[in-house]
């Protein structure tokens, strides 16, 4: 049945489901020549894939979906000015380069070069089921925009082949728990249903002041994350968890999933915490439908960490009920993620040498109408506070970020959760087990390549506005 008092047929697709193609191409390019550019955005606008197309998943469906987003700086290429051009979030307005700070990203030194400064004025998301189609579709565009666009860098991403299909390079099924909007698709067991608003720009639940043409657009944070995986396993194997009845792979496998939050399958610790449960981690009426509250815990201690650390990834970015509040609160800082891993499997000599020769990772993207209030602070009010809820948490294993420094993590240890273990750059690792501790290891398994932030556009404000 057609969802009420959305236009489905005006928000572009990636925002609310994703494109949830096996190949993805991220295009990133600046406008040479405004007045051709536009002509020629215009013209191929039945190009742009809305939600209902990707909803309907008929055969009239296209082969490629293709989805478009521009910086500020690529806003104002197109020629918008004043209040027109002042979407009013300060971090969209600055660019991510200006908030590497923020973000405790070590400088730019890491940053892939195109995306230090504001020189990217836009992206052009492809996805489809085959890469042939996304070279073909791509080779039209250029003929089609000509000398009008500069081609400054592109990102292929892909699905993992099986049997990892759907799941990040460290080996952790992806995509599990996304919040959905009222109005929208009856939420899944334990899904977060908020305000259109937080997600969709000039819906209730936004309550900034925005031009009328950006309502039903949204802000796209694009962050390239490489991801240290032989290292990340390396780290694992040397530090497994002691406890009776755990062999030591066991242990390894502990030691990664009270990182994350959840095992490989996606089972969610919570409700699985020794081991990994297969059928739990597959069955989508089961694997969200949790909170880290124990039996007969009140509000005022839902800090317990034997099952789950406070630190866990997904407990440091979407915390459910340890917060006591509903999660239509704008406070709990929702974003939908629509991501894919990028670059090639781990090959044979980077296993046995423990090291990434070539790089792989995350193509991060997360939709919300606040930068500042969705992934900025997620990223850094959360993740990378060590205080979040209580003193000594520490980091996000995974996503923590302290500017290259050393990265305390509480919790890890179920055995004595209030060990606190350091997680340091480029020269020891501070182990669970203390004989390992010559090890040389890096323990920021997750490098920021930087990135920037867009703005998703309606089709009819691409029509009516930004090709005015
Ligand atoms: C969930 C991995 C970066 C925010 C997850 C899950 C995994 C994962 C395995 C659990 C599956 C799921 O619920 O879909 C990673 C990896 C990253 C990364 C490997 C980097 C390479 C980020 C970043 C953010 C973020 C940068 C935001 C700042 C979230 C959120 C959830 C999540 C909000 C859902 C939590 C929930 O609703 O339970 N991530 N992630 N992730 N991640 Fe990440």
């Amino acid at each position: 049945s057609a969802p009420t008092g959305l236009n489905l047929n005006d928000i572009q697709g990636d925002i609310l489901i994703g494109m949830r193609k096996p190949v993805e191409l991220f295009f990133f390019f600046s406008i040479a020549n405004a007045t051709a550019f536009k002509k020629q955005l215009k013209a191929n606008l039945p190009l742009i894939t809305t939600t209902m197309q990707i909803l309907s998943n008929t055969t009239a469906s296209p082969s490629t979906l293709v989805n478009i987003a521009f910086s500020q700086t690529g806003l104002t290429a197109l020629g918008l000015t004043g209040a027109a051009n002042n979407l009013n979030d300060s971090a969209f307005a600055a660019g991510q380069v200006n908030d590497v700070k923020n973000l405790s990203d070590p400088g730019t030194v890491n940053w892939v070069p195109q995306f230090v400064g504001t020189k990217i004025h836009g992206v052009v998301l492809l996805g489809s089921d085959k890469q042939a189609n996304i070279d073909n579709t791509l080779a039209s565009l250029k003929t089609k925009f000509g000398n009008s666009v500069n081609e400054l860098y592109s990102l292929k991403g892909a699905m993992r082949p099986a049997p990892n299909k759907g799941h990040e390079h460290f080996g952790f099924l992806d995509g599990i728990s996304n919040p959905t909007i009222t109005g929208f698709q009856d939420p899944k067991p334990g899904q977060a249903v908020v305000p259109a608003g937080e997600i969709l720009v000039g819906l209730p639940g936004d309550n900034v002041t925005r031009p009328a043409w950006a309502k039903d657009g949204s802000f796209l944070v694009f962050r390239q994350l490489k991801q240290l995986v032989p290292e990340f396993n390396k780290f694992l194997a040397d530090n497994p968890i002691v406890e009776p009845g755990l062999s030591k792979k066991q242990g390894s496998d502990l030691l990664g999933a009270r990182m994350v939050g959840r095992w490989k399958s996606g089972a969610p610790i919570v409700l699985s915490p020794m081991f990994d449960d297969p059928r739990l981690g597959a069955d989508e009426n089961r694997n969200n439908n949790f909170t880290f509250a124990e039996p007969g815990q009140t509000q005022s201690n839902l800090t317990d960490q034997s099952k789950c650390p406070l630190s866990a990834h997904i407990r440091k970015t979407r915390p459910r009920a340890d917060l006591g509040l509903p999660e239509s609160a704008s406070s709990f800082h929702h974003i939908v993620r629509a991501g894919i891993p990028y670059g090639p499997e781990v090959t044979a000599v980077e296993t046995s040498s423990n090291k990434t020769t070539i790089e792989r990772g995350l193509a991060f993207v997360a939709y919300q109408s606040n930068i500042a209030n969705g992934f900025q602070f997620l990223q850094e009010f959360w993740a990378n506070n060590q205080r979040f809820r209580q003193p000594g948490v520490g980091f996000d294993p995974i996503i923590g970020a302290a500017a290259g420094a050393a990265r305390p993590v509480n919790g890890l240890d179920p055995t004595n959760p209030a060990r606190s273990l350091t997680l340091t750059t480029g020269e020891h690792v501070f182990l669970i087990c203390p004989t390992h501790s010559s090890n040389n290891l890096d323990a920021d398994f997750v490098v920021s390549r930087g990135g920037e932030y867009f703005f998703a556009p309606s089709l009819s404000a691409l029509a009516k506005t930004l090709t005015a």
